[in-house]
């Protein structure tokens, strides 16, 4: 009985894949690639977590063959929204844990019970820039009115990740696993609202996605930090392998 993740699968059966991942050979048939992966490695009493970003579809009826091809990976299925998930409204993950029952979890403002562990998780937020450089790329300034809004933003998802911890706790759960899809903390930083959650409630690793793409995958904090292990789970960084965790 193990614990897998992975994130930024963008699945795209019912719509194009955008036309700079058209060009990244680690795109390139990335959903059999980890059909296979998952295959060999999870068993069906094991729990894979998908960190976000799903598929570019824009409502449910165009997410179909998608939420369908996840249905079909082995093992339980746990989904995060990640900020391209526009199918899941943050108001209708009931519903949708109510269509999908038996299926597939969204975890949001809940919590998935994994042996004697919660996962627990929300979508999260974090400041991104833009960043204003100098020629030798040193930071100049920031978009200071973006970092406001993203500052309201991650209050939002801090309120909803307390809800998943509380949750858990009233029903007797002490052993936390925490789930994001953006990373922990805001680009050049270590330490974040989310990052003190951990601490608080004792959880003992924190998986994050959203950063894809080579450059991206140091944006935030990776390893153990103040007793809390960090990892980086987007499909790309992992070659579609998904990470073992438990
Ligand atoms: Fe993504
Ligand atoms: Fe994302």
């Amino acid at each position: 009985m193990s614990l897998f993740a992975l994130g930024d699968l963008h699945l795209h059966f019912q719509t194009p894949l955008k036309a700079r991942m058209q060009k990244d050979r680690v795109w390139k048939n990335h959903e059999e690639k980890f059909y296979q992966n998952c295959i060999e490695l999870i068993h069906p009493d094991d729990t894979l977590v998908l960190v976000g970003d799903h598929s570019w579809g824009k409502n449910l009826s165009e997410c179909g063959q998608d939420l369908q091809y996840i249905s079909d990976l082995p093992g339980h299925k746990v989904l995060l929204r990640g900020n391209h998930d526009m199918f899941w409204d943050a108001k209708k993950t009931k519903s949708l844990n109510e269509q999908f029952q038996g299926r597939l979890f969204f975890l949001q403002d809940n919590y998935f019970p994994y042996r004697d562990y919660a996962l627990v998780g929300t979508k999260g937020h974090c400041f991104e820039g833009p960043f204003y450089l100098n020629r030798r790329g040193q930071i100049l300034g920031w978009d200071e009115e973006n970092e406001i809004h993203s500052s309201k933003l991650v209050a939002r998802e801090a309120e909803r990740l307390r809800n998943s911890f509380e949750a858990a706790r009233r029903d007797g759960y002490r052993r936390f696993i925490m789930f994001l899809h953006y990373p922990p903390t805001s680009i050049l930083e270590e330490e974040s609202v989310f990052t003190a959650m951990a601490e608080e409630y004792g959880a003992e690793h924190v998986i994050y996605a959203h950063s894809h793409g080579e450059s991206r995958f140091h944006d935030s904090i990776q390893g153990e930090h103040h007793g809390v292990q960090y990892h980086l789970a987007s499909g790309d960084f992992l070659r579609w392998r998904p990470l073992q965790i438990l």
